[in-house]
């Protein structure tokens, strides 16, 4: 049976922001008939969907919402649109076609978990996004949908937007909410995690809109429709956005499980690559989550002839939350492709991603703080034409050794860092070392006549002097 999409199903309907056309097709119908369940029957629920989160880590919601405290006063509710990560956008789509359909999600997950006040943590880049969802609160406000006594059910809930100012890092959740309580956006070291101490020291659910906007069609089309879609572990539909020089960019909404390849190359998805170029790298889930090739990954010691029986053909990896470990991928992150053509030079998608972690970090981990700086400044010692193959050891022993995972670091943000340049540097190493042998007699003349040996040996000296002479 051909996939019925339900979280993109109004992108072309006129007017499709509006109340009166969100509520035409059934919209609220879900909320409705949470409100008349008990809220520990919509967790239930919930579990039993087995809804993992979009925002990231694919950690289940109604496992989440388990964790908040039974003898609880209060609760709040925080939703996570700040959409930072590169190539992503199916929350701004969301917003901008559908708002309703995530304020009908709000008021479930609220509902479900005794929140009083839900506060929309936003990118502050969404202005227009910012616009269009005020609008549809106030309008969800005026009919009953949010306020005191909702539906005549008794439940009361507040739903407010809080608009950030463009720091990836207050994305993660606990960034987002000491940015929500007026503060720097300065991850917290966990535990407490937020569902036991959150914003203002109170429990806290944060979820993604993603996340969120799944929960009017588990209320409305049943547990048993939103666990046939997708694979046996990753269940429901899911927004993937492809980028690059694909012939269709865009976001488009498919059963959790579709392959990198179908994304790129579906008729329904991205229709392959312009120009009939070759793709080289593809990053499937965001930056973060780390790098696939576009051919054979040699897994046999002879890297020039491929073995199908060893070698992995890396696009044939599935975007769900699970095979993605398979080829070394740390999650399905937010399943946002950015596909890097043939013809581009390695060492510039190496600079890309280093740039970008660097300037984010938030500096409050030394490891996350001097390591995503050094491994930029490596990269660029590389693309100037002065980089040396022990670079490439120094670059995959840097981020092996400043994540949360190695336990030196607060949050995510600095394995998302690492991720992708060991992947990147393991998995296009040749080419990497290629480069290098190009540059051969050239870059070691510089090195000795024009470089401060001393400070060449320091990552971050190295950079400076690469810097000078490009
Ligand atoms: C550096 C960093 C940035 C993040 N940015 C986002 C984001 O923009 N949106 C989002 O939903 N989750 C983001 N997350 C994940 C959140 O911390 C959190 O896991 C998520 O919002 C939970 O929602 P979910 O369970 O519904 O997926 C980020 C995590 C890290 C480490
Ligand atoms: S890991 Fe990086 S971004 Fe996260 S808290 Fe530490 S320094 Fe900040």
């Amino acid at each position: 049976m051909a996939f019925e999409p339900v979280l993109m199903k109004h992108v072309n309907v006129p007017n499709s922001t509006a109340l009166t056309v969100y509520k035409s097709d059934g919209g609220y119908e879900g909320a409705a008939k949470a409100l008349k369940m008990k809220p520990d029957e919509v967790v239930d629920l919930v579990k039993q969907a087995n809804l993992r989160g979009r925002g990231g880590a694919g950690f289940p919601a109604g496992i989440k919402w388990g964790f908040l405290p039974p003898d609880r006063e209060v609760t709040y509710l925080c939703v996570n649109a700040d959409e930072s990560e590169p190539p992503t956008f199916c929350n701004r789509i969301t917003i901008e076609t559908d708002p309703h359909m995530l304020l009908e999600g709000i008021l479930i997950a609220g509902y479900a978990t005794k929140t009083t006040i839900a506060y929309i943590y936003m990118r502050g880049e969404f202005t227009e996004q910012f616009h269009i969802l005020q609008k549809a609160i106030d309008e969800a406000c005026a009919a009953g949908y949010f306020g005191k006594n909702i539906l005549g059910s008794g439940y009361d809930l507040e739903c407010y937007i809080h608009r950030g100012a463009g720091a990836y890092v207050c994305g993660e959740e606990t960034g987002l909410i000491e940015s929500l309580e007026g503060k720097r956006g300065w991850p917290r070291i966990k535990p407490p995690f937020p569902a036991v101490e959150g914003a203002f020291h109170k429990p806290t659910v944060v979820n993604n809109v993603e996340t969120l906007a799944c929960l009017p069609h588990i209320l409305t089309r049943g547990v048993e429709w939103f666990t046939s879609l997708g694979t046996e572990t990753s269940a429901g539909p899911k927004m993937y956005c492809v980028s690059g020089p694909v012939n269709r960019p865009g976001c488009y909404e498919a059963p959790l499980g579709i392959s990198c390849r179908e994304l790129i190359y579906g008729e329904d998805f991205g229709q392959g690559m312009r120009d009939g170029k070759k793709v080289k790298v593809v990053l499937p889930g965001g930056l973060s989550m780390g790098a696939l090739r576009g051919d054979m990954f040699p897994k046999n010691p002879n890297p020039d002839q491929p073995d199908p029986k060893q070698d992995y053909d890396e696009l044939d990896c599935i975007l769900d939350f699970d095979d993605v470990r398979r080829y070394d991928l740390l999650g399905l992150g937010t399943a946002a492709a950015v596909v890097v053509p043939e013809d581009v030079d390695i060492r510039e998608v190496l600079v890309n991603i280093t740039r970008f972690y660097a300037l984010e970090s938030c500096g409050q981990c030394t490891q996350c703080r001097e390591g995503t700086m050094w491994m930029y400044q490596i990269a660029q010692r590389l693309r100037a034409g002065a980089g040396r193959v022990c670079d490439l050891n120094l670059l995959v022993e840097i981020s092996q050794n400043l994540g949360m995972m190695p336990g030196l670091s607060i949050c995510g943000l600095s394995d998302g860092g690492g991720w992708p340049v060991r992947n990147l540097v393991q998995k296009f190493r040749k080419e990497f070392e290629q480069r290098i042998a190009e540059q051969g007699a050239d870059a070691a003349a510089r090195r000795i006549k024009e470089i401060n040996p001393a400070a060449y040996e320091s990552p971050i000296r190295g950079y400076q002097a690469a810097e000078v002479h490009p």
